[in-house]
């Protein structure tokens, strides 16, 4: 049976960091606030010359490397973003030439938070079926280029960066074992961007209504998604026979501390198996799954035959789940 394998992956995050000392200078929060009810300590935040390509290009590289491949050696490019360099052309396709990828086709996946496992499940697919054959999934955004710095109740969650992920198909027993994606789009209120697009594009009165800038139901947003998650986790993990206790990390989207440990805790997982980042990087929506899978493999956390749930919710409202056997 042909699978979809992940051979490498790579990560980059800007290098200025902001911390939630210097956002209480910005807003009026503390750092005792945001660190009890998000776990986040700092976030990164991209250059005023760094676009979601460029941060997606560092990212494509290091797996490139790691991968022992060449960029023509890619047949399909899929960039996960919310934030991507200009409505088009598409972020894929600035990075497939930047890349010098000129055998890869190259589109750009909206999902949110949820993209990057999105972006496996489309590539997942592509690769089983026998259309392609390596595949490159990058989820990167620039989110502090649409975050309302004058709204502390989601100024303080976002941050900057980039994952990637090298797919290819392999006929061995392990790999992806399965993709689960998910809409709600009766939420779609929760969390949006609502300018910018046919809707409300670029006016006097879209700026005066910052309709430019990220807008959030946050405690609503907890609710749903703690709910969801759980569900999510658990009917991966039945569709694959695979109780909690033989799961080796569950790798799950950096949004909310609290989120994180109620799924950890209704899947009965101890927080050890659980990979965060969080402290360190925020919210980085489509980013946030492969920057942590990269820092999971680089830190030795994923060994041969583990299997390694990633999970991931967010805007639309989009959710998403991948059980890997590494
Ligand atoms: N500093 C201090 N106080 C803040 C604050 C901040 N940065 N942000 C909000 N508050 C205040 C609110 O104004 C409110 O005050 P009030 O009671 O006087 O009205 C109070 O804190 C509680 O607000 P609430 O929104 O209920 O807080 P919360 O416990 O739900 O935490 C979030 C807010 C945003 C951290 C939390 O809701 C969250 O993380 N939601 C999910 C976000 C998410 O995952 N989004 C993306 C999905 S990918």
């Amino acid at each position: 049976m042909l699978r979809a394998k992940i051979i490498a992956t790579g990560s980059y995050l800007p290098e200025h960091i902001v911390t939630n000392r210097d956002l209480e200078k910005i807003v009026d929060t503390t750092d005792d606030w945001i660190t009890e009810r998000t776990g986040i300590k700092e976030r990164r935040i991209a250059n005023d010359c760094q676009a979601a390509s460029d941060l997606a290009y560092e990212a494509s590289l290091s797996a490139l490397k790691k991968a022992q491949l060449k960029p023509k050696d890619i047949d399909l490019i899929i960039v996960a973003t919310i934030s991507g360099d200009m409505p088009f052309p598409s972020t894929a396709c600035l990075l497939q030439a930047k890349l010098g990828a000129k055998q890869a086709a190259a589109f750009d996946l909206g999902a949110a938070c949820s993209g990057f496992i999105y972006g496996l499940h489309v590539a997942n697919g592509l690769i089983r079926s026998g259309m392609h054959q390596r595949v490159l999934v990058v989820g990167t955004e620039v989110l502090s280029r649409f975050t309302d710095w004058d709204d502390r109740s989601t100024c303080i969650l976002f941050g900057d960066g980039a994952g990637a992920a090298i797919l290819e198909a392999t006929r061995e027993k392990r790999g992806i074992m399965s993709t689960h994606i998910y809409s709600d789009g009766n939420l779609a209120d929760l969390i949006m961007l609502p300018g910018g697009g046919s809707r409300s594009c670029c006016s006097r009165e879209s700026i005066l209504k910052k309709l430019h800038h990220i807008k959030m139901k946050g405690n609503e947003t907890f609710k749903v998604a703690v709910r969801t998650l759980e569900e999510l986790a658990s009917t991966t993990l039945e569709v694959n026979s695979i109780d909690p206790s033989q799961l080796s990390l569950l790798i799950p989207h950096q949004a909310n501390l609290r989120i994180i440990q109620a799924t950890a805790r209704r899947l009965g997982l101890p927080m050890e198996k659980v990979f965060l980042n969080i402290e360190k990087y925020g919210n980085t929506s489509a980013a946030s799954v492969p920057i942590a899978l990269d820092e999971a493999a680089e830190s030795c956390r994923l060994n041969d035959g583990d299997y390694v749930l990633l999970e991931a919710f967010g805007g639309g409202l989009t959710w998403a789940s991948a059980l890997l056997r590494w």
